[in-house]
């Protein structure tokens, strides 16, 4: 039998809507903390062993629809070279940002086969693991406008003045940053498919800094590019920013098939933006209800079930799961999305 989220994915209908959590793998678990040791997470995505027990941890423990690969959108960066670290708690830092064209050459082609053997390993041990489970692995790259604002920044951001004034001072070389990433996505997605996993989500959390010229004119080039150049695979290509209502409309172009949106914006809403298209929506609760009574959580879950009217639509926090977050709470949201007939959810037009 083929998946819930495959299914929900092409739109077709399922026996219960698709749930899984960005961020699931690594977060609030207690299993995750006892195994992980003190050193990086880029030390730990070496090790395909821990990196797959990892990505099977929430699987096991919440029953959710997916699984999603323990690694990070900054791997591919570290892999070739740039300079990245990232410390517990804290987000990637980047010893040399990138700030002119000679950066360009720290920049070299990603060999998935031989810079990250230990990707395509882990891969291939989570696939083997969840085989006949119909639990799909989800592969997943940083989206090129955020990473790029990593290696310009040199971390993380509030304001984004760097890149943004780059983009400004210097487009050129900004457009070639992009397809420097574009395509290093596309190697580093193209190598997780091969390997077995089943669908793709394209992280571009920060996009939505941007304003929709902006976008149109700076991301949505490489980001079709990611998604023309990963078509043939047949993996679902989900796309997900925050803060994004206002590209709504560009994103839909973009070759995507699902979007992914935050809370900002009704799921009622974003369908029915999307309503001549054939695009599915994943999301969308904003992940600080999880630290609400349940009651309430599980109003708002229910809520947004109807709003995605059980037919393509993947449940979804809006962003990743927070730490802190109990588990259990996650544990009950499952059980709850899984246990409605996604017929009660179809709106009787
Ligand atoms: O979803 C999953 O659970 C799978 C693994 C995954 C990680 N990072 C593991 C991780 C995924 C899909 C990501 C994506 C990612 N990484 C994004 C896009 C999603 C988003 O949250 O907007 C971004 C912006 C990053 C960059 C990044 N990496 C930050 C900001 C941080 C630090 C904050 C944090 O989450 O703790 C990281 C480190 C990181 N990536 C950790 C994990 C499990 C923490 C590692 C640790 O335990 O030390």
């Amino acid at each position: 039998m083929i998946s819930s989220l495959l299914s929900a994915a092409a739109g077709h209908s399922v026996d219960h809507v698709p749930v899984w959590f960005m961020r699931q793998a690594g977060r609030s678990l207690p299993e995750y903390r006892r195994i992980r040791g003190s050193g990086s997470i880029l030390d730990i995505v070496h090790s395909a062993d821990l990196a797959a027990e990892i990505t099977l941890q929430p699987v096991r423990r919440y029953g959710v629809d997916a699984a999603i690969l323990y690694s990070d959108i900054m791997v591919p960066l570290a892999a070739v070279g740039f300079g990245i670290e990232i410390t517990q708690g804290k987000g990637p830092y980047v010893k040399e940002p990138f700030r002119s064209e000679s950066d360009l050459a720290r920049l070299r082609k990603l060999e998935p086969e031989t810079d990250m053997p230990f990707v395509i390993e882990t891969v291939k041990l989570v696939v083997k693991e969840l085989r006949g489970s119909e639990t799909p692995l989800i592969g997943f790259a940083g989206g090129p406008f955020t990473v790029a604002s990593y290696l310009i920044e040199g971390g993380s951001s509030k304001d984004y003045i760097k890149t943004k004034t780059l983009i400004r001072t210097d487009p050129l070389l900004f457009d070639r940053l992009m397809d420097r990433l574009a395509v290093m996505a596309v190697d580093f997605l193209t190598a997780q498919v091969n390997a077995g996993a089943a669908a793709v989500q394209i992280f571009d959390s920060w996009a939505g800094v941007l304003s929709a010229a902006e976008y149109e004119r700076f991301v949505l080039p490489p980001v079709r590019f990611i998604m023309d150049n990963i078509a043939r695979l047949g993996a679902p290509r989900i796309y997900f920013s925050l803060s994004a209502s206002h590209l709504l409309g560009h994103i839909a172009t973009t070759g995507c098939d699902v979007m992914s949106v935050d809370w900002r914006m009704p799921l009622s809403a974003v369908k029915n933006q999307l309503k001549d298209t054939p695009l599915s929506v994943q999301g969308n609760l904003d992940p600080t209800y999880c630290f609400a009574p349940w009651e309430v959580l599980r109003k708002e879950v229910l809520q947004i079930l109807a709003e995605g009217g059980g037919i393509g639509h993947i449940f979804n926090l809006g962003h990743g799961v927070l730490p802190g977050t109990d588990p259990k709470v996650l544990h009950r949201i499952v059980e709850l999305v899984q246990s409605v007939a996604p017929e009660n959810l179809v709106k009787q037009v």
